[in-house]
């Protein structure tokens, strides 16, 4: 018996205590010295019962996520957890910390369960593309009842040890040392006479209504095939007999591997965790940052303070008048208001934030002790450079001063400081204490322990941080730029916006490009337009009914009327758009065509890939998945796609090359097709390699 696994005997209690740190993942070696184990207290004269319980910080977080994408070597995790459930020992589950996955599965063969007060459950499967494929969809919904487990496994959520126990999925709730308690609990069954307890030979859950069921998950996930086909699993488990659920719940498994969308999930799980890992940081420590600063108190000010809040930092925010400072207070008190009505902080909490926590101020001299400032006024390179100067003024030596701006030039915000290396972009996402990216925008000048200390905060704040160079709009809004213009490309040539929406949340995106337009503010695009105007090359195609909304004051969901009419809660295309494009195809000479959906979707996705393709390509950023991660997680991307270049990656770089070079030639000024993109597919590469290269 190899070290994964120490054996030792307590009565007549053998204890099988799991060691692979740090969370007992169930490697190859894992689960071959679990089987060696069940043989060895098999044989062992005098062993009545098996106690599993795991070493460290968990029972057992799952399958070794080491070993994902190579060939599965025996013996199989659903061998394993037939193995230990068919046992003709009583066997026991201790879990302390989390039991995930195929961590669960075991548990779930073992015949009691007993768990830590802090421990959590799961089975996470779905958000891998996959189900549970050693059981689980078979033995929980015998414990639970189908619609728990359809919940539970359809959510892919850590459930609390108090309600697993109510859900009936661990026997008890007891705390002290796992393998003490386990012990004990063993002994006890053992004293009592308890009879082993084998889910599967428990009876199959009462059914539900299935079809609808299935439907609803399907919706909710907008087209991710997991959590609907775990529905179909949960049903197996009612309608067939134990052996061939469990066959079925084998078949959809294997079925889901195959799919594109399992390979989705699996770079989007990779890449969360790869993405704030730079190897030029590796050895950089962050400077500490304790207190923060923020200068403006408008929506994206205010959320940015929440944040900070809620992260455990101090805040004191700078607005410019007493009625500004109120009004700042008052927005940040609502959106913690709202943190408490979610259960996401208790009352006592929300009034030490509010209270000892923030302070707002109108004088700079407030922030002379902060170790870190975020302005986040308003965006015209004038009023930052004019806070600039007064942070260099007022902030000790060292304190990190940073930018919120979308697209200014931060190099140029910090020349205005005599310490222009200790500036950066932080650049938040509204409602930024609800959004989860970060772009930490990296001027040239700008010091690695300031680029650390702004990973350090993203990541202190739960946010998915990614490194962007600077450009016009970043990674995140210069590829929105990108496949915006397509989508209203296609408006002037023959589409609906409304299509377009429709074919995009199709797709998979939770609003479409002009429903979201609508949310952001009209004002928004049109003040953009007019900035950019000037430097436009005539060659650009840019309608101009967008404008004449605008124009009207029509600036979408606030003023109730933009691409949509909003009125008490119902939402409908506003007719007046679709005249407006009309008269403009009309004086443009346009003969509108029809646009599939498919072909919707193509387009959009082919601009969307191929500014990636730029900005990767100029190294705005490092790897093809900062920028998946930057569309994933700041603007609707669905999950499942992995991102926009892991989309191409599985499409073929070279179709989607084929597609923009088709489309260049109506319209070779807008798709010039990206030199990255060109090279990969003369290379017979893909993005995915790049992310697999050793960064310079
Ligand atoms: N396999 C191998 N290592 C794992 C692991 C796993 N399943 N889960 C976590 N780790 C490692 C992490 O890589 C990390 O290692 P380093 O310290 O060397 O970087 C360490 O454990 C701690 O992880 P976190 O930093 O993420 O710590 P945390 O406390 O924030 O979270 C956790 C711990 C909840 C277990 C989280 O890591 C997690 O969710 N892990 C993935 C769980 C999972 O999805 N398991 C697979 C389920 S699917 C399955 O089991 C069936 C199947 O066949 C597909």
């Amino acid at each position: 018996m190899t070290d994964m696994v120490a054996y030792e005997t307590h009565g007549a209690v053998a204890v099988l205590r799991l060691q692979n740190p740090p969370v007992n993942a169930l490697s190859q070696a894992v689960r071959q010295a679990l089987m060696q184990g069940m043989d060895r207290a098999e044989a062992d004269p005098g062993v009545r019962a098996v106690l599993i319980v795991g070493d460290g910080r968990a029972f057992i977080a799952g399958a070794d996520i080491k070993e994902f994408g190579k060939p599965p070597r025996e013996p199989h995790l659903p061998d394993l957890c037939d193995r230990i459930e068919a046992s003709p020992l009583l066997v026991v589950a201790s879990m302390h910390g989390v039991s995930l996955g195929g961590g669960l599965e075991v548990a779930l063969s073992a015949h009691y369960r007993i768990a830590q007060p802090e421990a959590r459950i799961g089975l996470p499967e779905v958000h891998l593309g996959l189900i549970p494929g050693a059981g689980g969809t078979q033995r929980l919904p015998r414990l639970t009842g189908a619609k728990a487990a359809v919940e539970v496994i359809t959510s892919g959520r850590h459930v609390p040890a108090d309600e697993a126990a109510r859900l009936g999925i661990i026997d008890r709730v007891e705390a002290g040392d796992p393998q003490a308690v386990g012990l004990a609990c063993a002994q006890a069954l053992l004293a009592s006479g308890a009879a082993r307890r084998p889910v599967s030979e428990m009876p199959a859950p009462a059914p539900i209504d299935w079809d609808a069921t299935y439907a609803k998950v399907l919706k909710k996930g907008r087209g991710q095939l997991s959590p609907a086909q775990a529905v179909r699993a949960v049903q197996a488990s009612a309608e067939l007999p134990f052996a061939d659920g469990l066959a079925a719940e084998r078949r959809i498994f294997q079925e889901l591997m195959a799919t594109d969308q399992r390979q989705g999930m699996i770079h989007a799980f990779f890449s969360e965790r790869a993405v704030s890992n730079l190897s030029e940081l590796a050895s950089v420590a962050p400077r500490a940052v304790e207190a923060v600063g923020v200068i403006g108190g408008g929506t994206m000010g205010a959320g940015i303070a929440t944040s900070a809040l809620l992260a455990g930092l101090s805040v004191v925010l700078v607005e410019r008048g007493q009625t500004a400072a109120e009004a700042a207070r008052a927005r940040i008190a609502g959106n913690l208001d709202g943190a408490l009505n979610r259960g996401k902080l208790t009352q006592e909490r929300h009034d030490a934030l509010l209270g000892q926590a923030l302070e707002v101020v109108t004088d700079y001299a407030a922030l002379a002790d902060v170790d870190l400032v975020i302005e986040a006024v308003f965006e015209d390179m004038a009023v930052k450079t004019a806070v600039f100067a007064e942070l260099d003024a007022v902030c000790k030596p060292g304190a990190v001063l940073a930018t919120n701006t979308s697209y200014l030039d931060i190099g140029e915000i910090a020349a205005q400081t005599s310490r222009p290396s200790d500036v950066i972009g932080l650049h938040f996402f509204s409602p930024a204490h609800v959004m989860k990216l970060l772009e930490v925008v990296v001027p040239d000048q700008t010091v690695p322990d300031v680029v650390a200390t702004g990973f350090a905060l993203g990541k202190r704040m739960g946010k998915v941080a990614v490194r962007s160079g600077v450009c016009d709009g970043f990674i995140g809004n210069r590829i929105m730029r990108a496949y915006r213009t397509a989508a209203d490309h296609m408006v002037l040539d023959g589409a609906t916006p409304f299509e377009i929406d429709a074919a995009l949340t199709d797709f998979g995106f939770a609003m479409g490009p002009f429903a979201v337009s609508d949310l952001a503010g009209l004002d928004i695009a049109w003040a953009m337009r007019k900035r950019l105007a000037p430097t436009r090359d005539p060659r650009e195609r840019v309608g101009r009914y967008p404008d004449t909304l605008c124009e009207a004051g029509e600036f979408g969901r606030k003023t109730g009327k933009g691409f949509y009419l909003y009125d008490a809660g119902s939402v409908e295309p506003n007719p007046e758009v679709m005249e407006l494009v009309m008269a403009e195809r009309a004086e443009r000479g346009i003969t509108p065509r029809g646009f599939s959906p498919e072909e919707i979707q193509r387009r959009y996705m082919a601009a969307m890939v191929n500014e990636a393709a730029k900005i990767v390509g100029e190294g705005i950023a490092r790897r093809p998945l900062d920028v998946d991660m930057v569309l994933l997680f700041g603007y609707g991307f669905p999950r499942y796609h992995g991102g926009p270049l892991k989309w191409a990656d599985l499409q073929g770089v070279d179709t989607v090359l084929a597609d923009i070079e088709t489309y260049a030639r109506e319209d070779d000024f807008f798709w010039q097709p990206a030199p990255l993109l060109r090279q990969l597919a003369a290379e017979g590469r893909c993005f995915d390699d790049l992310n697999k290269a050793p960064q310079t």
